[in-house]
């Protein structure tokens, strides 16, 4: 028997209210009303937010041995960047630019989950973000469609394995569908308004990458797209992913999204709602508190809703299940499960991933890497120089606090022997309003003014005694992620008043930047010699970050956003269209540039590294045919390093005005001082296709394109190319 018909075969048996429970998924969390009775009594398909083996089995028999089916539960869970092992942030991981360490970071945090019962993570966010002021702009790759398909389908890759079923791994669920990312102001949960275009050539790509790297779930979005809450919309779900991209998993609403349809004011009520969401092509509802789809039965019953609709979705749901393989082995070993989470390789990936992921922004006169021991006193000041949660990031739940290496750990242990270290915070960070989230994890205590004083107080002097300071400066974990967008993106707190005071020693200043998203520090640059941006480097972060500041390893990350100058610029992205004045040395504003402080793909390195002129080896692309771009780099440096070879392309004239660069291709290469490569990297039609608003579909425009090689969205080395 074939899944479907193993899944056919239960729908024949099950009743109304089985069926309505297939596709409820509710949080099992302390904070809630138990769930028991409802997974006994078959109400419920699914669970979520259940990181330990032991509970997950209490609620597996309770299922399996209770309910009349015996169908087993579907755990779920926020597998963002890991569970016991936490890798650097997703933003941190596109910087690498990277897709096989992505890949490999990914099945490293599959093979802890679904070592401790969970099948299914809600990842990769794949919404292209491009306004650093939304708070889970920290959450995906940024704000390029290529590079986010590149993670994309990375990610769906390393979480899913070949297929969905594969052992040692879980299903992967892209999120959010669609145009999350989008929200006006970076207002979390904003309703957006997006073209078609837009739609298509921004915001889909990543999906389109995910489903073809065999992504078995998708997340439905919150907030409501061109007027219609994005979980209603059939056009979105139905229409466009599952009939023009060919999606046959299942669709998951995001939390409480089908019910948030009342609070939208789109739905009259719960039962309308759960209508609504089920018939656009929502199968599954994932809810905080009493679930919409418990009303299924009332509604196929009145006739509102088709039982063959509630039917197709139990089948998604069933299929799933049987694909994991969950009928004949339902429970998980709580032996096993100890022994992958405290797996020294995963450790070992979480440190390559976050060395592999730093981006040295900023380093006049070759400040760092500083020489160890030449400082015989270093003082590690900031907020964030050892915050453990800090240093994790958001979206973690169950990591080893105690194996955790903060900043000021790792150079601790980095310089043991060799220098004194002093670590001072010098301020507190903390939110000025709360998430609403808190029951996840309450805020830290707040320092009483007089202990804020001598805190103050206490990073100076440390600041004074020491030959050599590190800040560590950015944005605490709690100010980065789901309802966690800012108004502004300056440093929070009193963190420039630290950053003053400590300059105000006069002593050798580096900074190391841990946030979710770019800051604005422009007026900073001139008064630090390096800003390192380690992002959240995750459980092996302050290794990573102190073997880069000592120079054990070479930064070698690029910014997948572009980083403002100001909160005023923002939205700003580097593949915008060109206007009626493209005059790159002007500006659209008076009283700024309209440049970015550091362009998409930037990144420096401690040695430095040369390309050669590009060479097509055809200037002419035929109908269905390929021609291939080259360069070489050389590292023409004195060490080690690693660049990242950029491919952009331009249309200068057709029948939609394109951006003025996309990036098509990239490549990550290490070289010896001395080393050089040849980087190759193939165009064909479906590179410069795009899809088309007037003629709805997507084509290829004949005539001459522009492209571009070279290590940022700043490239220079041009070719020509025409498209016949
Ligand atoms: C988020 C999702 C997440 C879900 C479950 C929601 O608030 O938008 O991304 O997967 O919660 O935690």
């Amino acid at each position: 028997m074939t899944a479907v018909e193993q899944a056919r075969a239960l729908i024949a048996r099950m009743t109304l209210a089985e069926k309505a429970g297939q596709v409820s998924q509710a949080f099992a969390v302390p904070f809630l009303p138990p769930v028991d009775q409802a997974v006994a009594e078959g109400r419920l398909g699914s669970l979520l937010f259940v990181p330990d083996p032991a509970r997950i089995n209490q609620y597996q028999r309770l299922a399996v041995e209770q309910s009349r089916l015996g169908i087993p539960l579907l755990f779920g869970f926020d597998v963002i960047h890991g569970l016991r092992t936490i890798f650097p942030v997703p933003l941190g991981l596109a910087a690498s630019f990277d897709p096989g360490l992505v890949e490999q970071a990914q099945a490293a945090a599959a093979a802890e989950a679904r070592a401790s019962g969970i099948h299914w993570a809600f990842a990769p966010m794949v919404d292209i973000a491009r306004d650093p002021r939304w708070g889970r702009i920290v959450e995906g790759a940024g704000e390029d469609p290529h590079l986010g398909s590149e993670m994309a389908a990375a990610q769906v890759r390393g979480l899913q394995g070949a297929a969905i079923g594969t052992p040692g791994r879980v299903i992967a669920g892209p999120k959010h569908f669609l145009g999350y990312g989008a929200a006006p102001g970076g207002r979390d949960y904003e309703p957006v308004s997006l073209s078609d275009a837009e739609i298509r050539n921004v915001y889909l790509p990543p999906f389109e990458a995910a489903i073809r790297a065999g992504a078995g779930n998708i997340m439905s979005a919150y907030m409501d797209i061109n007027q219609q809450p994005a979980v209603a919309s059939k056009s979105l779900l139905d229409d466009l992913l599952r009939g023009e991209l060919g999606f046959d998993g299942f669709v998951v609403s995001d939390a409480n999204g089908v019910q948030n349809q009342v609070a939208q004011h789109f739905a009259a009520d719960e039962a309308e709602a759960a209508a609504r969401a089920l018939l656009a092509g929502n199968d599954m509802e994932m809810a905080l508190g009493p679930n919409a789809f418990a009303r299924l039965p009332e509604l196929v019953e009145q006739g509102r809703v088709p039982e063959a609709v509630l039917d197709r979705a139990v089948e998604r749901v069933l299929v799933a299940k049987i694909r994991m393989g969950l009928f004949d082995h339902p429970y998980v070993d709580e032996g096993e499960a100890a022994r992958v989470l405290a797996e020294p390789a995963h450790r070992q990936l979480a440190q390559q991933a976050a060395e592999r992921s730093l981006v040295l922004l900023h380093n006049r006169e070759g400040a760092l890497p500083l020489t160890p021991g030449a400082a015989r006193r270093v003082a590690v000041i900031g907020p964030l120089a050892d915050s453990v949660a800090d240093t994790l990031g958001p979206w973690v739940f169950v990591p080893d606090k105690a194996e955790t290496v903060t900043v000021a750990r790792g150079i601790a242990e980095r310089l043991a022997g060799v220098a004194e270290v002093t670590v001072e915070p010098g301020v507190q960070l903390r939110r000025a309003i709360a998430s609403g989230l808190e029951a996840f994890g309450p805020p830290q205590r707040a320092w009483t003014d007089a202990e804020a004083e001598a805190r103050f107080a206490a990073a100076v002097t440390a600041a004074r005694a020491a030959d050599q300071i590190v800040l560590v400066l950015g944005e605490a974990q709690s100010q980065s992620g789901e309802r966690a967008s800012a108004s502004d993106l300056k440093l929070p707190g009193e963190q420039l008043a630290l950053l003053d005071a400590v300059l105000a020693t006069a002593k050798p200043v580096v900074l190391v930047l841990l946030a979710g998203r770019p800051l604005d520090i422009g007026a900073i640059l001139p008064r630090v010699p390096a800003v390192l941006m380690a992002w959240y480097p995750g459980t092996r972060g302050g290794t990573a970050v102190a073997r880069a500041l000592f120079g054990d390893v070479n930064p070698g990350g690029k910014l997948p956003v572009t980083w403002p100058r100001s909160v005023g610029q923002v939205p700003i992205h580097y593949a915008r269209s060109h206007t009626h004045t493209p005059d790159r040395a002007g500006s659209l504003y008076h009283d700024a540039p309209s440049t970015p402080l550091f362009s998409f793909g930037h990144g420096l390195s401690y040695t430095s590294f040369r390309l050669d002129p590009p060479v097509l080896d055809q200037p002419v692309l035929a109908p269905g045919g390929a021609v291939t771009v080259s360069t070489r780099v050389t590292n023409i440096g004195t060490l080690t390093g690693d660049e990242v070879v950029q491919l952009y392309v331009h249309q200068r004239a057709g029948r939609a005005m394109r951006p003025a660069r996309e990036l098509k291709a990239f490549q990550r290469v290490t070289l010896a001082p001395g080393e050089s490569r040849e980087v190759r990297f193939c165009i064909d039609g479906e590179t410069l296709s795009y899809w088309n608003a007037s003629e709805r579909r997507t084509l290829l425009d004949p005539g001459r394109f522009d492209l571009w090689i070279g290590t940022s969205a700043e490239a220079e080395l041009h070719l020509e190319l025409t498209v016949a």
